[in-house]
């Protein structure tokens, strides 16, 4: 079964205690959680003093996706915060591999992330370090953009990489416009998590919105 991680980004943040309420009622399975630096991304958002309030209010994992330079800056922060999933991208650190490692270390899942431009192929020797690979399938920075359509073949590249590689523990998950229209074709792909924005956030029902998802996607 696929997994649905709304992000909060499109939540309403003067009743975000209702929000994650509702969101777990409504059956999703972490909420996603995005952190800008207004430097490796143009916008600026959230930081460990929301992560650690929305914990608070929280009975599922946290999974937090940092947008923002040398994240191996701030790992220790995050993690203390309540992350449960934190993932760093690709293009923003300089060590992966220990960086990945520190994540661990510190007991959360550690992801990695590549924005719409960098080929599934730069992962190759950092897949058997991450429990979680995200692909970003919009430029990052905004919640409601369009899906960009190549994604759909990184998506099913990165999945017989892994296949190939024997590790089944590795999880995908994409990132960025996924909507009730376009999660078959996402899961289809290959995707184990899809995150969901506007479409999750700014749909009237959305309990609806995450059983519409997994009817579309039940393989
Ligand atoms: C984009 C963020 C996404 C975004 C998803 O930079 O990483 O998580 O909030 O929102 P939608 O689903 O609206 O594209
Ligand atoms: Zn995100």
């Amino acid at each position: 079964m696929v997994l649905t991680a709304p992000s909060i980004l499109s939540a309403n943040f003067l009743e975000l205690g209702r929000e994650i309420r509702e969101t777990q009622e409504a059956g999703a399975d972490f909420f996603h959680i995005d952190v800008m630096d207004g430097s490796f991304v143009p916008n600026i958002t959230i930081g460990p003093f929301i992560v650690e309030q929305v914990k608070k209010a929280a009975t599922l994992p946290l999974d937090v996706h940092l947008m923002i330079e040398r994240p191996d800056r701030y790992v220790k922060n995050f993690i203390d915060a309540g992350a449960d999933i934190l993932t760093i991208h690709y293009e923003a650190d300089r060590h992966l591999h220990s960086t990945l490692n520190l994540i661990k270390s510190l007991g959360a899942k550690a992801g990695v992330s590549i924005n719409p431009s960098t080929p599934v192929s730069a992962l190759e020797d950092i897949l058997h370090d991450a429990d979680v690979i995200m692909l970003m399938s919009v430029n990052p920075g905004f919640g409601g953009q369009r899906f960009i359509p190549n994604s759909l073949k990184k998506i099913a590249a990165l999945k017989s990489m892994i296949t190939q590689k024997g590790l089944t523990t590795v999880q995908i998950e994409v990132d960025g416009g996924v909507t009730i229209d376009n999660a078959a074709d996402v899961a289809g792909a290959g995707a184990d998590i899809l995150v969901m924005g506007s479409a999750f956030y700014n749909s009237k029902n959305y309990k609806e919105t995450i059983q519409a998802v997994r009817e579309k996607t039940a393989r």
